[in-house]
Parts: C-alpha cells; structure tokens; sequence
C-alpha cells in the first residue's frame, strides 16, 4: 500500500481530494490529518470516513508530537490545511501565520527526517502573485502577495522549496486558481451566494464588480495534484488554472439566473481592503505533463448550483445553528456601508 497523508482533508478540496483518491488509487491508504477548525468538518467525509483504506486523525500540523511521526510514516504527503479566507485574514491574521506557516514548517522539518518519502506536494495559490492587470502569470514571476493570507501562503510556499533546495526534500508546489465545487464552505463567493439565493436574502457583491477570478472545478484540482504527484519534478513549481476568468459582476448573474432569483437580490457594498483586481494563469507547464482540465464552467457552476439545491442537510446547519458562523457573517456584512 501506497501511504498517503492529506493534511486539511476535512477541508473543502482537501475532503474532494481524500474522495477522489480513494475512488482512483485503490493501492492508496489515505490518513486525514485535520484539526477541524470552523470549517473543517467530518461532514465533507462522511461517505468515505469508514472506508477501510482511510484513516482520520484529529490534530494540528502544528503540533510535531501528532504531525512529525505521520509525516515520516508516509510515502507522499499532499499539504492542503491552512487558513485560507482572505477576509478573515484582514480581521486577525495569527491564526494565519501559526498554520500556513508555522504549521508548514513542522511538516518540513518532519519530512527533512523521513527515509520513504517521495513526494511533498505543497498546496500553494495564484494569490501569491498578487493582483494581475494584464496577462498571465508564469512560475517563474516574481511573487507580489498582498494580503496577510496570500502572504502567508507566499511564504509557506517558498519555505517548502527551500527544503527542497538545502535538504532535499521532495517537494513540489502547486498555485492553483479560484476552486468551486460541492463542499465548499458558505463564506467563500460562491457557495455565499448560492445559499443566500436559495433563501431570498441579498448577496453583497465587493465594490464594482468587476474583480476577476479564474474558476476551476475542483474535481480538476485534484486531477492535476494527481498529475503532479505520479509527474512532477521535484523543487518544480506547477500553476493550476481553468482558463475561465470571470468577472464577479457576471458570476453574481449567472449565479442568479442558475437559482432563478432576480437581479434585485444584489446587493453593492463597500470593497474588500487591499482587493486584488484579478488573477490569471499560464498553465502551459503544467498541460505538458499532460493534464487539461476537463469541467466547462457553465456546466461545472450548474452542477454546483444542483448540489446546494439537494444538499441543505450539509449547508443550513452551518448558517442557522452555528453561532460563530452568525457572528462572522453580522461583524462582515450587516453594517457594511453600500458601494
Ligand atoms: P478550507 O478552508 O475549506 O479547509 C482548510 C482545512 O484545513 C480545514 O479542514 C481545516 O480544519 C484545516 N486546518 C486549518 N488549520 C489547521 C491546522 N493547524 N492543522 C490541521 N488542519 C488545519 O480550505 P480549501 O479552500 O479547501 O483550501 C485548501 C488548500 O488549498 C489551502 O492550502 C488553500 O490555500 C489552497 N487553495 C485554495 C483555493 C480555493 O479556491 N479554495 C485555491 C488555491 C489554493
Ligand atoms: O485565487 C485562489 C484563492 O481563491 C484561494 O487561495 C483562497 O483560499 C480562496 O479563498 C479564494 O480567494 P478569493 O478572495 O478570490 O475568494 P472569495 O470567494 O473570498 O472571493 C472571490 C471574489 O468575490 C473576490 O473578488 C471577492 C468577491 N466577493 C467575495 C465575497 C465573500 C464578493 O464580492 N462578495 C463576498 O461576499
């Protein structure tokens, strides 16, 4: 058996990772390493929790008592857990640092230890090269991160080369776009979106509207994770993108449209502090290992919009019984002056 280690695999992409490797590695044993934190939930695993070739440990990377003898125990380790709504990074970014980096590092020093390892796939982001006007970023351009989340992430991704580069560890990072698909929790745009269409409630659209996001389906994530896994050139880094760069002016309609709610749903409220204008990726790296992504986004977004329909057992108690959703959500957006 292949051992695996997916840190954050209670996570949005990282619990469609765990489902996706099981469904496609059956020579994988895959160890959840999570600490479930306000979004981290058994929830996202509950068809795969019990699956014999599955194991769930509840910690934090942080801690090296828990995560250094997984890390050693493993053959590949994927490194999804970190904190990871810009948002609440400008309100408080401690828990930032402690994870994203902190945490980075003591599964560095634990891997820079281990005799079987042969992959540490460090789950990066396009947000570390900051706000694009024009063109594409390629891995080689200089790294401009500009919140305290993308600069956090900057740094456990360059940290984790730099083991690669002194020690040797086999690490390859990946900076993948905007993901959307089932699972993902109701503060990022999409899911918030949706689920406030769902229930006739307003959706508070940052600024002008004309931010762009790449969108990728995160089912092609963790194709191209796997891709990077059995191909990729260790101290190498790889970008993930979709190629579907949307404006969030046109997201917010086509999210509208998808839930047949009207446009007087929307509501202009005051920007995002520091708000990137938009992000692209060349991918061309990448799709020479031969990967391409395989959702259309039009197709992928229904889709999504189907799983929030059919899916209020995994999304309402979240919104209506957790207190710190509800606090979140009030401190974000019921006094927010309008655009
Ligand atoms: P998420 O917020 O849904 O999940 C993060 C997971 O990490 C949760 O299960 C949480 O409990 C866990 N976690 C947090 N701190 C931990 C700690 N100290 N120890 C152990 N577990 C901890 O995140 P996501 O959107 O699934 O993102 C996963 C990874 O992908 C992150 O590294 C993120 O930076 C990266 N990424 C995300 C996107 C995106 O669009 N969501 C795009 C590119 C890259
Ligand atoms: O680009 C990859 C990154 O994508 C990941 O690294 C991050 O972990 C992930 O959170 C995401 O960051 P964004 O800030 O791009 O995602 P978010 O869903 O928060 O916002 C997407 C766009 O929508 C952005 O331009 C801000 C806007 N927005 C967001 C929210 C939550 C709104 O207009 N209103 C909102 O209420």
């Amino acid at each position: 058996m292949v051992k695996v280690l997916v840190t954050g695999g209670a996570g949005f992409i990282g619990s469609n990772f765990v489902r996706y490797a099981l469904r496609t590695h059956p020579d994988w044993h895959v160890t959840t390493l999570d600490k479930l934190t306000y979004c981290g939930r058994l929830e996202n695993l509950h068809d795969v929790v019990d699956n014999p070739r599955h194991t769930f440990v509840l910690g934090d990377i942080a801690d090296s008592a828990v995560s250094a003898p997984l890390v050693r125990g493993s053959h590949i380790v994927v490194h999804f857990a970190a904190e990871t709504h810009v948002d609440r990074s400008l309100q408080s970014a401690g828990a930032f640092i402690h994870t994203d980096v902190f945490g980075t590092f003591a599964l560095l020093e634990a891997a820079r230890q281990a005799t079987g390892l042969r992959r540490f796939i460090q789950i990066s982001t396009d947000e570390v090269y900051g706000s694009v006007p024009t063109g594409a970023s390629k891995e080689t351009d200089e790294l401009r991160p500009r919140n305290p989340y993308s600069a956090s992430k900057a740094g456990a991704d360059r940290l984790a080369y730099s083991y690669w580069a002194t020690y040797q560890v086999p690490v390859v990072v990946t900076r993948a776009s905007n993901n959307y698909g089932p699972y993902q929790f109701p503060e990022k745009v999409i899911p918030l979106f949706i689920t406030n269409a769902l229930e006739d409630l307003d959706l508070p659209l940052y600024g002008d509207g004309m931010n762009v996001r790449d969108w990728l389906h995160v089912d092609d994530h963790c194709s191209a994770v796997d891709m990077v896994i059995e191909k990729g050139v260790d101290g190498e880094v790889y970008n993930i993108g979709g190629g579907n760069e949307v404006p969030n002016i046109e997201l917010t309609r086509r999210i509208l449209q998808l839930t047949g709610k009207p446009d007087t749903l929307i509501r202009p409220v005051a920007d995002r502090l520091g708000h990137d204008r938009r992000y692209a990726l060349d991918t061309a790296k990448l799709r020479a290992l031969g990967w391409s992504p395989r959702h259309l986004f039009a197709d992928g977004l229904a889709a999504t919009v189907e799983w929030y329909k059919a899916s209020p057992w995994w999304w309402q108690p979240i919104k209506h019984q957790d207190p710190a959703y509800q606090a979140y959500y009030k401190a974000q957006y019921s006094t927010r002056p309008g655009a």
